[in-house]
């Protein structure tokens, strides 16, 4: 067993350390940190998807007043490893997906660069490209595994016989679209070279994984950059792995040695060049008895990926351990195109699997009868039905239930069509969410008694707005046993000791973990009563648990929709969702994470779609104009609450991860609303106007 802690600051709804910074305008964002005589960068993006540069024509650039440098693959400074082809940048005149980097003109202002970029004039050899995701491709291919480290396709029993057998069936393929993150903060870095190495100031989910991705790109050993990212303006996932713009300001920065380098992508720009959310087209095939009891579970995921580097995402993989039925599989197959590498954004994986899992659990609930919730307990299994290990903490029937209590379920006439206001179809709908206890390794806090009687904390983490300066200020108060006050916390820089990833909804687990043995280790080491200066440092510990059972977060999505019976406009008045996500450690930023995860979720289901012009292979609507996002308006009364509960085998805080399970089944919850609305069942997002007109 885990030795857990006993929770004082841990669970205070604390109003964020960094709150008055961000609100006074005086905590620096990436590109606002105070540096000697700054260059701007603006890069020059190709304009074919696929082919060669056979020519650049720098003159007019170059004659500019105020352009310092003009860089393109013939004089930029060499790489030393193109094992990551998305940061292999200015190496060649290859042209892999539109909107790559060909080149970029450093200047004194902002402007000159913008203006001396539009002069540079590349001439193409382009070949054809192929930028089309479809279903009947014959080059779909399995990878050999999918993000991070699942296995590609999973099979148990015999799927085909159990559905040719099963009473009740559903078959249906659903699609999400391309989605793209927005973060507020755009992807932006200073980067300077000076004595041998680079510092960078960058706006980034992991300072120390930007290092160790950047070194052996420059051939640097990794303490010859130093990273510093105190403050980030979101993030999602897009600024969970160093881009091509971080080795485009670096090579800049090498050109120009001793100024720096400031490079902020456009809103624009960040359509082709800092990863996306695969679209994917899901087959759901599941079998059941008449009782709704799941006998077959067949997941299958057709999704696309770059051609010069792979990115797989994990589509399918939590329905594999989701409900108990006793044959199940699960596949993963790629497209390889002409197109920027997709990546993380929020819950890859989870997101859209669940949003097709989850409404075709809606189609079986009504194909049986079943109401929807009651269909879900049914199907609940008592152990992991993957690896058959115990839950650390399975409370999806709690989260179902008490979703049902608060949203007043047991009202729903479960008709589909029947209930009408004022013009407005309006309908009812759930679905379940389900997210990993991921752990990362590779973290360390070390622990000093300062001159002012204050405990100094550091690590290497980041906060890109989730809490993280609050939360973990909370943990090592009760991990040392004083107040939060007597606690000064140091994150956000490769300074500071090695942390994992804000990723993967890890952050708080493993920095946590590492605080509290160094809390520990200092106080085995210097008492109660420390010395000024006395310091110690500790590892994250394994945990032996993680071994042992099956630990996940789960949740309750239900939504209320309208649909204009004339119009089929579709709005959101009310959403509520309910998690297990163990011990809570801010209830305030914690209920700011879920409701923001919502948010995105609903998101999805109304607004989001990247618009890929195969015949270009860029994306259309680049912008705020064409990228739908909700605005206020568009958010009804959401919102969020949790069971009170702790884990005891995840962590010594009992918690488990929250950054993502917010936005996993909300979109589900909506379409499955929209579907009680209307009796139209849509599966393909977002769930626009037009697809409930008849
Ligand atoms: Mo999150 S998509 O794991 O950064």
């Amino acid at each position: 067993m885990i030795d857990l802690m006993e929770p004082h600051a841990i669970g205070l709804p604390l109003d964020r350390l960094d709150g008055r910074a961000k609100l006074t305008g005086t905590a620096p964002y990436a590109l606002e940190h105070r540096v000697t005589q700054p260059l701007y960068l603006h890069p020059v993006q190709a304009t074919i998807a696929r082919g060669r540069v056979t020519a650049i024509d720098c003159a007019a650039a170059k004659a500019l007043a105020g352009v310092v440098a003009v860089i393109t693959h013939e004089n930029a400074p060499r790489l030393a490893s193109d094992e990551d082809k998305e940061l292999w940048v200015l190496q060649s005149n290859e042209v892999r997906f539109r909107g790559q980097f060909v080149g970029a003109v450093i200047a004194e202002t902002p402007e000159i660069a913008l203006e001396a970029a539009d002069l540079v004039r590349v001439t193409y050899a382009p070949q054809p490209h192929d930028s089309e995701l479809h279903a009947d491709r014959q080059d779909l291919y399995a990878p050999e595994q999918v993000n991070p480290d699942y296995p590609t396709d999973t099979n148990e029993g015999d799927v085909e016989a159990a559905l040719a057998s099963a009473a009740v069936t559903v078959d249906e393929t659903y699609t999400t679209p391309m989605e793209h993150n927005n973060p507020m903060e755009m992807h932006a870095c200073i980067a300077l070279w000076a004595n041998g190495g680079f510092t960078l100031y960058d706006s980034t989910q992991g300072a120390h994984s930007v290092r160790t991705t950047l070194a052996p790109v420059f051939g640097l050993a990794a303490e010859r950059i130093k990273v510093i990212a105190p403050y980030v303006g979101g993030g999602f996932g897009s600024k969970g792995t160093a881009h091509a713009h971080n080795v485009l300001a670096c090579l800049a920065a090498r050109s120009v040695a001793g100024r720096p380098v400031k490079f902020a992508l456009t809103r624009q720009q960040m359509f082709a060049l800092a990863g996306y959310r695969t679209p994917t087209i899901q087959r759901v095939r599941l079998g059941a008895d008449r009782d709704g009891h799941l006998t077959a579970i067949a997941h299958d995921v057709i999704e696309q990926t770059s051609r010069f580097k792979e990115f797989a995402e994990q589509t399918a993989v939590p329905t594999r351990m989701m409900y108990k039925a006793p044959n199940r599989r699960t596949t993963h197959r790629l497209a390889a195109l002409d197109v920027p590498v997709p990546s993380w954004m929020r819950a890859p994986g989870e997101t859209p699997g669940m949003f097709a899992a989850e409404v075709a659990m809606d189609e079986l609930a009504v194909a049986c009868g079943i109401d929807p919730i009651e269909l879900r307990i049914r199907n609940e299994p008592e152990a992991d039905p993957e690896s058959g290990r115990p839950w650390s903490g399975r409370n999806l029937v709690g989260c179902l239930r008490e979703g049902a209590r608060r949203f007043g379920w047991a009202r729903r006439d479960p008709r589909p069509a029947v209930r009408q206001q004022d013009g407005w179809l309006v309908g009812t709908g759930v679905a379940s969410s389900t997210y990993p206890g991921y752990t990362l390794p590779g973290s360390r806090a070390t622990i000093r008694y300062g001159e002012d009687q204050r405990y100094v904390v550091r690590i290497g983490a980041a906060d890109i707005g989730t809490g993280t300066w609050t939360a973990l200020t909370q943990i090592a108060a009760d991990a040392l046993g004083c107040p939060v006050e007597a606690i000064r916390l140091e994150i956000g820089g490769t300074d500071l000791p090695m942390a994992s990833v804000e990723g993967g909804s890890s952050g708080i687990n493993c920095w946590g973990s590492a605080i509290v043995a160094a809390a520990r280790a200092f106080r085995d080491a210097h008492g109660a009563d420390p010395a000024a200066g006395d310091e110690i440092g500790a590892d994250m510990p394994e945990n032996p648990e993680a071994e042992r059972f099956s630990i996940h977060s789960f949740g309750a999505q239900f939504a209320e929709v309208h649909v204009h019976a004339d119009t089929g406009e579709i709005r959101v008045p009310r959403m509520l969702g309910v998690f297990s996500a163990g011990r809570i450690i801010n209830p305030k930023t914690a209920r700011s994470q879920f409701i923001g995860g919502m948010t995105m979720g609903l998101s999805m289901a109304l607004h989001e779609a990247s618009i890929l012009d195969p015949r270009f292979g860029h994306v259309v609507n680049h912008d705020f104009a064409g990228y739908h996002i909700p605005v206020n308006a568009d958010i009804g009364a959401l919102d969020a609450v949790w069971l009170d509960e702790c884990d005891p085998h995840s962590n010594p805080m009992g918690s488990r991860g929250i950054g993502e399970i917010g936005i996993v089944g909300a979109a589900a919850a909506i379409a499955n609303a929209a579907f009680h609305a209307t009796g139209i069942r849509v599966r393909n997002l977002p769930l626009t106007a037009d697809k409930f007109l008849r």
